[in-house]
């Protein structure tokens, strides 16, 4: 059966993503795709509905992002967003202009109810407006159906055509009714049954995944995260024995975090799989002994990593199935969905097929936004520590000891952060702080301890917020959790006599210290 589809059509908009998932919280599935993209490729998509991104350029300039106008005839009803709105009225014979005032921030709309978008919204309604130009002629057949101050086609529709369009943003927060517009152009314009949930998904996948494997052998490497772990279960409710997971412990992982996984995937856990710990602590230490700079670091730990994968790999022989934890964010971003360009330059350590010996790749979690992978997972009955982890970077506390990297440095990295961890969530701040740990800094200085002068590192505590880890804030934690921490680690944790709080956001630090 065809799963019911809605297509955003990319722009070249900062907000596709956010589009795509605002309308799958809606129950709907929905795939991003870029501009430049066949018209035949997305009629065979058929889907129920479409919407076209904002976008940073001016429609009626030479070379401005375009698309063919037989789009509006393939039968499904079509919202055009800012950039997409004007778009879509240039392309049907309305004048696009650059705006008398410029819009930009949280602006009174005044809608009229009538119109099917605007079901149950109030009159007077809060939007994002981000614009330069603005539809100064609205094309034939169109009628406004919402206006501000300065913009007299705040929204606009053809009935007939089953064509809207914002000049506004429904799919951000600062737009307070924006997820209801969302839902009744998905509901009430386009028809959706609203079939995207998680169950169903895990249901779902779990038949493909076992029709494709047949009696196939499946290897899958295990990290411990979010990802890797959903996928690992994922497919062992599928396949279970026929799957091995191997999970190498290169000893810069958090404390106790190689048990813990060890406890949830191996022999004594719920889930029957092959499960082979590899514990490589010894060579990775050696392997980093002496060595200073980050990046070589980060490389010596992926390529140490590949190597061991691949030992382990070769002792099963050949496979015909290796797991990747591809999430649908890594395929927009790679190009392959929507318009971004950018290419993720972090790679979890993992998944790295070149080495192995395998006939294809499984990524069960395409498909899926990081919230989603959260939601299978719990469908999945994996624990919430295990689902809710917070990101832990591919080559570990190797990036948050600055300087080289040593057994007991790493005790002590490990020692400081777990005590941190402890006061964020006794203070119940797990939930609200992104991401948080301690990094070892290459500094020593002088302090005093009872009666005794010491020479010993300084510990330095993050934690940030943020929504999509390219920027953050250094978060405000009370000073009474601050002090506490500071307390146990001094006391706890050996050769660390100073603690820093580190304040600076993203840009212009970065979230990591290496
Ligand atoms: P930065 O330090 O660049 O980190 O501000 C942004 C986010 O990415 C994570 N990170 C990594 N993840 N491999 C990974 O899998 C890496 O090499 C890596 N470096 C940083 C970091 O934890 C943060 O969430």
């Amino acid at each position: 059966m065809k799963r019911e589809t809605v297509v955003v059509l990319d722009f070249g908009g900062q907000y596709n993503q956010l589009i795509a998932r605002r309308v799958r919280e809606c129950g709907v599935y929905c795939e991003i795709y870029s501009y430049k993209t066949d018209i035949e490729k997305i009629k065979a998509l058929q889907p129920k509905g479409i919407i076209f991104t904002g976008g940073p350029n001016s429609c009626y300039e030479p070379g401005a992002p375009t698309y063919t106008t037989e789009i509006f005839d393939i039968g499904a009803p079509i919202l055009g967003i800012c950039y997409g709105s004007q778009l879509m009225m240039h392309l049907l014979g309305g004048t696009i202009g650059k705006a008398p005032v410029r819009e930009y921030g949280k602006i009174e709309v005044t809608v009229d109810q009538n119109s099917r978008l605007f079901t149950d919204v109030s009159e007077k309604t809060i939007c994002w407006m981000s614009h330069n130009d603005y539809v100064a002629e609205m094309a034939p057949g169109f009628t406004a159906i919402a206006h501000s101050d300065n913009c007299p086609y705040a929204a606009m529709e053809n009935t007939e055509r089953s064509l809207y369009a914002t000049q506004f943003h429904p799919e951000v927060l600062h737009t307070k009714e924006g997820q209801k517009m969302l839902s009744n152009f998905v509901y009430n314009i386009c028809g959706c049954a609203g079939d995207w949930r998680m169950d169903s998904f895990v249901e779902q996948s779990i038949a493909a995944i076992r029709e494709k494997v047949g009696d196939g052998k499946v290897l899958c490497a295990l990290s411990g995260g979010v990802d890797s772990s959903v996928a690992a279960v994922l497919l062992s409710k599928a396949v279970g024995e026929q799957l091995t997971c191997v999970f190498v412990d290169h000893g810069l992982l958090r404390k106790n975090e190689g048990d813990e996984v060890e406890a949830v995937f191996g022999p004594d856990g719920p889930y029957k799989l092959n499960f082979i710990r590899v514990n490589a602590q010894e060579r990775f230490y050696s392997k980093l002994a002496g060595v200073t700079e980050p990046e070589r670091k980060r490389k010596i730990i992926g390529e140490e990593f590949i190597r061991v994968f691949e030992k382990e790999a070769k002792k099963i022989g050949a496979v015909d199935f290796l797991v990747q934890g591809t999430i649908y964010p890594d395929v927009v971003e790679s190009g392959v969905g929507g318009e971004s360009t950018v290419i993720k330059s972090h790679h979890n350590v993992g998944g790295l097929p070149d080495y192995v010996d395998f006939k294809e790749i499984i990524e069960p979690l395409r498909d899926l936004f990081k919230d989603e992978v959260r939601r299978a997972g719990l469908e999945l009955g994996i624990p919430d520590y295990l689902v809710y982890r917070q990101p832990f970077p591919g080559p570990g506390l190797g990036i948050r000891i600055i300087g080289d990297v040593t057994a007991e440095k790493v005790a002590m990295v490990q020692d400081a952060d777990a005590i941190w961890r402890e006061e964020i969530a006794n203070a119940g701040l797990d939930k609200t702080i992104s991401q948080y740990f301690a990094a070892l800094t290459n500094m020593r200085s002088v302090g005093v301890m009872g009666d005794e002068r010491t020479y010993d590192y300084a510990i330095a505590l993050r934690a940030v917020t943020t929504t999509d880890f390219m920027t953050a804030e250094s978060a405000q934690v009370p000073w009474e959790v601050i002090e506490k921490t500071t307390s146990r680690i001094v006391n706890e944790v050996k050769h660390i006599n100073r603690v820093f709080y580190d304040c600076t956001g993203k840009p212009p630090a970065t979230i990591e210290f290496e």
